[in-house]
């Protein structure tokens, strides 16, 4: 099999980037993960990535100033030098330019935690109990130049229980994040998701055909969204 190769880019603890890592140890997963970029020297996700073997690169924004076209330089060369196919954003705290996100169109995913397109930005889980949403969650999306925005290949939906605070309600979002991230990304690896405007389409359809997805994966959880 032709596996996908895929950098993971953070900015700090990496669980996310540890799900992705968990999910291609299995040698029928469609990608592997070549690399793990960080922005951040002191990013946790580093050690874990290194803890299990996976390369890692540390391209600290603050070297380059206010200069983002240098850091994207900086961050293609990485890419580059590992023949990354694929590249998962996993909490990495920088807005790319849309030059650099149009260099990767369809090949650039990001994980957000919450239902987009509700909650874009920062504190999402604090402003949804605000907002007294009932159902919350997380979704996996393609990079665009607009932040939290992009075609959506999966989502997963977290119920919000009567006396969640903003800590209860992250962990039950993380976990889901957890799942949806190695889904999607197993998904484009496969090339099963293309897009048609604004949304994706996954085997050529607005919904996934559960029976075309290997047994185990959680569909019935996920959904991606079609207008
Ligand atoms: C996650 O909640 C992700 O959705 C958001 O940043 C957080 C990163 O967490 N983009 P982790 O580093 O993957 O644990």
């Amino acid at each position: 099999m032709n596996r996908k190769r895929v950098a993971v880019l953070i900015s700090g603890r990496g669980s996310n980037m540890a799900a992705l890592i968990e999910a291609a140890k299995d040698k029928t997963y469609p990608a592997e993960i070549v690399a793990v970029i960080s922005n951040r020297p002191d990013a946790g996700g580093l050690m874990v990535a290194r803890a299990n073997g996976i390369t890692t690169e540390l391209v600290d924004h603050t070297a380059f100033g206010k200069d983002r076209t240098a850091f994207e330089s900086a961050l293609q060369a990485a890419l580059e030098k590992h023949r990354v196919e694929i590249v998962c954003l996993a909490g990495f705290m920088r807005l790319l330019t849309a030059g650099f996100v149009k260099q990767w169109q369809h090949r650039i995913l990001n994980i957000h935690p919450a239902l987009l397109p509700a909650f874009k930005g920062l504190d999402t889980h604090r402003r949804a109990l605000e907002a007294g949403v009932k159902v919350h969650g997380a979704t996996v999306h393609f990079v665009v130049p607009e932040m939290d925005s992009g075609p959506i290949i999966a989502q997963a939906a977290v119920n919000v229980r009567p006396g969640d605070n903003e800590k209860d309600l992250a962990a039950r979002v993380l976990k889901a994040e957890h799942q949806i991230y190695s889904l999607a990304l197993k998904l484009v690896a496969e090339g099963r998701v293309n897009t048609d405007g604004d949304r994706c389409l996954i085997d050529g359809a607005p919904l996934p055909n559960t029976k075309t997805l290997a047994a185990g994966t959680i569909i019935p959880r996920c959904s991606s969204t079609g207008k």
